[in-house]
C-alpha cells in the first residue's frame, strides 16, 4: 500500500515560449508538510495552478490519491479532496462570509414537504463562525459580502475555509505574505493543527523562520525547475536560500526525499 498522496510525474507548463514549470518530479506523503520556496517568477504558483485545475498542463501526469487525476479546475480538485488557497484569491466578491466558505458544498437539510433540498443557512453560518475563530480574525458581520474587507480579513476567510473542511491534502499559495503578524501566528496554528490532524500540506512561503518553523522537507524552484529536495533537518536558512539563488545545486535531487 502507498502513503503517497500526490505525485507529479515531468510536470510542465509553457505559457507560449514562456516555460513556466518544466519537468518537475515530486512527491508527498500522507501527513507529510512541505514547503515550496524559490525567487518571484520561479514556477511556484504555476505548479499549484496546474495540480489543482486551473489551468491545463502542457505535459506530465498528476496521481493523486492512488489515481491519475486531470481537475478541470478548482471545485473539481475540491471535490476530490484538494483544499487550495490561492495566492490571488478565488472567493467571490458578491457572497458574504458563509457563501464563500461553503461555496461548492452548501450545507443542505432533509425537506419533509417535498423533493427539494434546503440550504441550512443556520448551520452553515454558525459553522463559518467557529471557522473564523480558529482564525481569530474579526470579521464584524459576516453576512457582508466580502469585496469590501482587507487582504488580511480576506486572507483569513480563505484559510477559515480550507481549514474548516477535512480534505485529503491542503495547498496554500504564499498565505500569510498580506497578513499581519497577529493573523500570520493564527494561521501558522491552523498548520500545526493540520499536522496534529495527520493532514498533508503544500506550503509556498517566502518566510524562512514559518518554514523552518513549520516544515518537514523543502522543494526549491528555480527557473521553472524543482532544484532542491532538503530534509528540513538537514538544512539551514543559509543552505535554503544557497540553492534559491543558484550558489549552490543539487545534482540528482532525490524526489523521495527522506522516509
Ligand atoms: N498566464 C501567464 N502567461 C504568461 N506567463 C506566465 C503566466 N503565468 C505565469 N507566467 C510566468 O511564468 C513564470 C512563473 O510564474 P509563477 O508561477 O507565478 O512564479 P512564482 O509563483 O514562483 O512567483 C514567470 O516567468 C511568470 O511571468
Ligand atoms: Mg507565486
Amino acid at each position: 500500500m502507498s502513503d503517497i498522496i500526490l505525485e507529479t510525474r515531468d510536470l510542465t507548463k509553457h505559457y507560449g515560449g514562456v516555460h513556466a514549470l518544466e519537468g518537475a518530479n515530486f512527491v508527498l506523503r500522507n501527513g507529510e508538510h512541505v514547503a515550496i520556496m524559490g525567487d518571484n517568477g520561479a514556477g511556484k504558483s504555476t505548479f499549484v495552478r496546474q495540480i489543482t485545475g486551473v489551468e491545463q498542463r502542457t505535459r506530465g501526469e498528476i496521481i493523486f490519491d492512488g489515481k491519475p487525476v486531470n481537475f478541470s479546475g478548482p471545485l473539481d480538485a475540491r471535490e476530490a479532496g484538494i483544499e487550495a488557497v490561492f495566492q490571488t484569491l478565488a472567493l467571490a466578491d458578491h457572497l458574504d462570509v458563509p457563501d464563500n466558505l461553503f461555496l461548492g458544498r452548501e450545507k443542505t437539510k432533509f425537506d419533509w414537504l417535498g423533493p427539494f433540498r434546503l440550504l441550512d443557512y443556520k448551520a452553515m453560518r454558525e459553522d463559518t463562525l467557529a471557522a473564523l475563530e480558529k482564525t481569530g480574525v474579526k470579521i464584524p458581520n459576516i453576512r457582508n459580502t466580502i469585496q469590501n474587507m482587507s487582504g488580511g480579513q480576506r486572507q483569513c476567510v480563505a484559510i477559515a475555509r480550507t481549514a474548516s473542511f477535512h480534505s485529503k491534502l491542503t495547498i496554500m499559495d504564499e498565505p500569510t505574505a498580506a497578513l499581519g503578524v497577529q493573523e500570520t501566528a493564527q494561521v501558522e496554528n491552523i498548520i500545526r493543527t493540520l499536522k496534529d490532524q495527520g493532514e498533508p500540506l503544500v506550503l509556498i512561503s517566502h518566510n524562512m523562520r514559518q518554514v523552518m518553523d513549520l516544515v518537514d522537507r523543502i522543494i526549491v524552484f528555480r527557473r521553472g525547475r524543482i532544484v532542491a529536495n532538503l530534509n528540513k533537518n538537514e538544512t539551514d536558512g543559509q543552505d535554503v536560500v544557497a540553492y534559491i539563488t543558484g550558489a549552490k545545486t543539487q545534482p540528482e535531487y532525490d524526489v523521495e526525499g527522506v522516509a
